[in-house]
This record gives structure tokens, sequence and C-alpha cells, in this order.
């Protein structure tokens, strides 16, 4: 399972690199990080990362769409372009995978939708776990459903569990064989940290000075 890091800040990149096989970012995330200019930013994240680095299309209109898929595709080899689930942004999608450019179909909220991207193509297609889960839907069964039913037609998008809000996400979707999960870094953190081992690190050096 590929382990992205769902951020745009160079340092939580820098800081998380032993563990992450690329970065996922959206516009939110961008805006967060202050950047004057996102692409430059992005650009010195691909330098920093060996796999794929997800990044949004702001456009939404079909043409205008296919014009910023294609330039930000250039920015760097490892760019992987994040479009939405929409009319317009499957189409582009089914486009620029007939152009060899690979993509992330975003704001994927229903497996029909996950149908559509594996239809036109997609690269990955990221169902958004927490999201379906702050509308009182069952985020997981969608990652379910969709593993279901690419394994059942052949599909070979990837399935990138994304919207990942807590540990048990982590490790539900994991057990479902997703091919990809994208993380925050606080939940990155939340990976390794457990209090008995701080507390069983503690306890072997006490005993240690004892001896002494
Ligand atoms: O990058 C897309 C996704 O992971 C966003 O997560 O927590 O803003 O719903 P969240």
């Amino acid at each position: 399972m590929e382990i992205f890091l769902d951020t745009a800040s160079i340092e939580d990149v820098v800081f998380w690199e032993s563990f992450i096989d690329g970065v996922t970012t959206n516009p939110s995330l961008i805006a967060k990080s202050g950047a004057e200019d996102y692409e430059v930013l992005v650009k010195e994240i691909c330098q920093l990362v060996r796999g794929p680095v997800s990044l949004e299309v702001l456009s939404e209109k079909y043409e205008t769409m296919l014009t910023e898929g294609r330039r930000i595709a250039k920015i760097n080899s490892n760019i992987c372009v994040k479009l939405p689930c929409t009319f317009d942004g499957l189409r582009v999608c089914k486009e620029l995978s007939l152009e060899g450019i690979s993509t992330n179909m975003t704001l994927c909220f229903s497996s029909a939708q996950a149908l559509l991207a594996a239809k036109c193509g997609a690269t990955y297609v990221s169902p958004f776990v927490g999201r379906l889960e702050d509308v009182g839907h069952d985020g997981i069964h969608l990652l379910e459903e969709v593993l279901d039913l690419y394994n059942q037609q052949g599909y070979e998008t990837r399935v990138l569990a994304a919207s990942i809000r807590s540990l048990q996400h982590v490790i539900q979707a994991a057990m479902l064989g997703v091919d990809a999960i994208t993380l925050p870094p606080l939940i990155l953190r939340q990976c390794f940290e457990h209090p008995l081992t701080w507390k069983g690190l503690e306890i072997f050096a006490n005993d240690l000075k004892k001896r002494k």
C-alpha cells in the first residue's frame, strides 16, 4: 500500500520523507501553506519525493481544465493531475489518460463516480471517507464497494483512501486492501505514537539507572 502525505507544507514533506511514497495536495492545503506561487511550491515538493505528487486543477470547465491539466502535468514527471469527479472532470481524465498523463479523481463520494473514473482511465480514484461520515454515511463501506467493483470488472485504477481522520480509518482501509492512502501529518504521527512505548522506554531507562 502506498502512503501519501496529505499536505502542501515543505517542512512536513521533509520531516516525514522516510515514511511516504508521495504527496497529495488540494486547493485548501495550498491556501493554508501561504505560498505566493503554488506551482513553485509544488515543483519543490516534486524534488523531495520520488513518487506521485497530486496537484488539483482550479478550473471547472472542460476546455480550461484540459489546458490547465496539460500545463500542470509539465511541472514535473511525477505530477499526478487531480480532477474532480464531475462531468467535465471525467472527460478531462479520459483525454489526459489517453495522452499518458497520470490522474487522480478526487471528491469521489459514490461507487458510480468511481466506476466512471475507471472507465475514463484514471490512475487513482480518491473516495473521501471522512467527509462521507460527516454527513452520516459509511465511508469505509464506500471503499469496500469500490474495491469489489474494480475487482469484479478488472479495472486497474488504484483506490486511494482520502479524507482520513483517524487511526481506525487507516487500519480499516489497509485491511480492505486499498492500493494507497493519503494521511494528514497528524494521523501519520498517531500511527507510531503509543503511550506504552514511551512508558516502556522510561521503565528500561530507570532499571538501567538502578543497576549503576
Ligand atoms: O486531499 C483530500 C482529502 O484527503 C481531504 O481531507 O480531511 O479535508 O476531508 P479532509
